[in-house]
């Protein structure tokens, strides 16, 4: 469902240049449930930005749902991200103005279904998160909990192959999380779909079906969720900082 082929991808930041992955190859099956782990920096985000076709990579293959990202035409990729695959993020993304039921139906409304259709939808989606009471809510009169519950039902509204989601419980307290875990568990746990998650917490990793490791821009192929880093070890160096401040060229 998502294959990574020799996937690298650079920055410019400011006259240097970041290496956020270095050659990541990486085959997620349809179904599977994955969780990534690695230190602040690793290149995660990197990694599940390239998955969702929000970015394309500096040199290799990024395949999701069939389709190369790097071969589509950017109104291609935008279908690719609105039809199949969903994504949830730490700090939420809702859009300040509009109710909780606008901003669930939102992505389908731009896709151009139906209204009443839509309408439905998200009134079902919002019941299976737990927030019929919140419909008419604007974001800033939910908790932090709820807000990823809108997040998640906004996901689900196309009803994606693929949901991304980027450390979606790393702005919950941990009882909060747990609940937001247990979302995106029974999402996995639907037929068919994929679900790749980025987590600080070995606990919430462990309920995937799969570990993946990211050290240092590359797949750790060994490595195991309680050897990682917890948040607060200082985070590395960024990978060319050494070679920045002037040390000698090969
Ligand atoms: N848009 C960007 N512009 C410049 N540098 C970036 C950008 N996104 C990420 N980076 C850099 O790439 C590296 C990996 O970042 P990221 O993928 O966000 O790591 P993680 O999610 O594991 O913390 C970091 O050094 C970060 O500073
Ligand atoms: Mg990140």
């Amino acid at each position: 469902m998502i294959v990574f082929d020799d996937v690298r991808k650079s920055y410019a930041q400011g006259r240097r240049e970041v290496h956020a992955l270095r050659g990541v190859s990486l085959e997620i099956e349809s179904g599977e449930f994955v969780a990534v782990m690695g230190r602040s920096g690793s290149g995660k985000s990197t990694l599940l930005h390239l998955a969702g076709a929000l970015d394309l990579p500096s040199s290799g293959r990024v395949t999701v749902a069939g389709a190369t990202t790097s071969e589509l035409s950017d109104a291609e990729r935008t279908l690719l991200r609105r039809r199949r695959l969903g994504f949830v993020f730490q700090f939420f993304n809702l859009i300040p103005t509009l109710t909780v039921a606008e901003n669930v139906a939102l992505p389908r409304l731009l896709d151009g279904a139906r209204p009443a259709e839509t309408r439905d939808r998200a009134a079902a989606l919002l019941e299976r998160v737990g927030l019929r009471d919140r419909t008419d809510h604007i974001p800033e009169e939910l908790s932090g909990g709820e807000m990823q519950r809108v997040a998640i039902a906004r996901a689900l509204m196309s009803d994606p192959e693929v949901l991304l989601a980027d450390e979606p419980t790393g702005n919950l307290d941990s009882a909060t999380g747990s609940e937001i875990m247990a979302l995106i568990r029974s999402v996995a746990d639907e037929p068919g779909k994929t679900v790749v998650m980025v987590t600080h917490d070995a606990a919430m990793a462990k309920q995937a079906g799969r570990l993946v490791v990211i050290r240092d821009g590359l797949v750790d192929e060994g490595a195991d969720a309680p050897g990682i880093a917890p948040p607060e070890e200082p985070p590395l160096p960024v990978a060319d900082e050494a070679a920045g401040a002037g040390a000698a060229k090969p």
